[in-house]
């Protein structure tokens, strides 16, 4: 695992923008897993002011993205459908019919999560996948005791991730229960995983992924197990794990070849 501290999420977001940016500059057909929640935004306006100031060019991407709520339709505010379309694909041009969401409406929930599975690997494989994580080290909505080997399917949500979402479904009773998501092993097949994660209440989290064992109570950590990922920082997110130091001496003295 490569960690990048960075004093606040800002900068940190900006390192992430320009790890996509980068994979999409050097693989214009690239396919990049797509993350929602608070921690991806700054990286997505990022995107977006490249590919408008800079013209960073989407017309090539396919994107997919790690999960949506059961039941819920994609224009439903709190969708993550409509995250997407708010704050990324309205303002870039990456074609609609490349844009892959799971489908929380579906009347056949085992046959959609296997469409999405075969559309992932029939796009060639997913060469950078966004990631945030949960308070109680979710990822994707691989919630505690999801199997490291999961493929994208239906999740019951915990109490804890109902509660962090609530206000944006008016109350915890409007918050729904199941939600389609990729599954461990799903992530675990992108060439690289972009994990982000900003503010104390992730500082547990981001230790438990890094520096404690690798056990389905804490899914980010089966990451330990995949050759190239990357976790972008802020100091908060980092201020609990142990060998920050080394990460920081590490990533301060990597030759320019190496980086990212
Ligand atoms: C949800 C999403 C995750 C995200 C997590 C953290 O559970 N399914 O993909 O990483 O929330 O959200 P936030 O970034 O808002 O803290």
């Amino acid at each position: 695992m490569e960690i990048i501290t960075q004093p606040d999420s800002q900068q940190a977001s900006l390192i992430a923008a320009g790890i996509v940016a980068r994979t999409v500059q050097e693989k214009p057909h690239a396919v990049l897993g797509l993350a929602t929640g608070n921690t991806p935004l700054q990286l997505y306006r990022n995107l977006v002011r490249m590919h408008r100031d800079s013209g960073l060019d989407f017309a090539g991407v396919t994107s997919f993205n790690l999960d949506e709520y059961v039941g819920i339709p994609p224009a439903h505010p709190s969708s993550f459908h409509s995250y997407m379309w708010a704050h990324l694909f309205s303002h870039i041009n990456l074609p609609k019919e490349r844009i892959n969401i799971p489908d929380g409406l579906t009347t056949d929930v085992p046959a959609a999560c296997r469409k999405y599975e075969q559309a992932i690997r029939s796009a060639g494989g997913i060469d950078v996948q966004v990631l945030g994580i949960g308070s109680n080290g979710h990822i994707g909505f691989n919630e505690p005791s999801s199997s490291l080997s999961s493929r994208t399917r239906i999740k019951t949500l915990t109490e804890e991730s109902r509660l962090d979402v609530a206000a944006a479904f008016g109350g915890e009773e409007g918050v729904p229960t199941h939600v389609l998501t990729m599954g461990l092993g799903t992530i675990m097949d992108a060439r690289k995983c972009l994990l982000l994660a900003f503010g104390k209440k992730k500082a547990r989290a981001v230790a438990r992924t890094v520096e404690g064992p690798v056990t389905a109570m804490v899914p980010g950590s089966v990451l330990q197990l995949h050759p190239r990922t990357i976790l972008v920082l802020d100091k908060d997110a980092a201020s609990e794990l142990e060998m920050a130091d080394y990460y920081a001496w590490v990533h301060e003295h990597k030759p320019d070849w190496q980086k990212y």
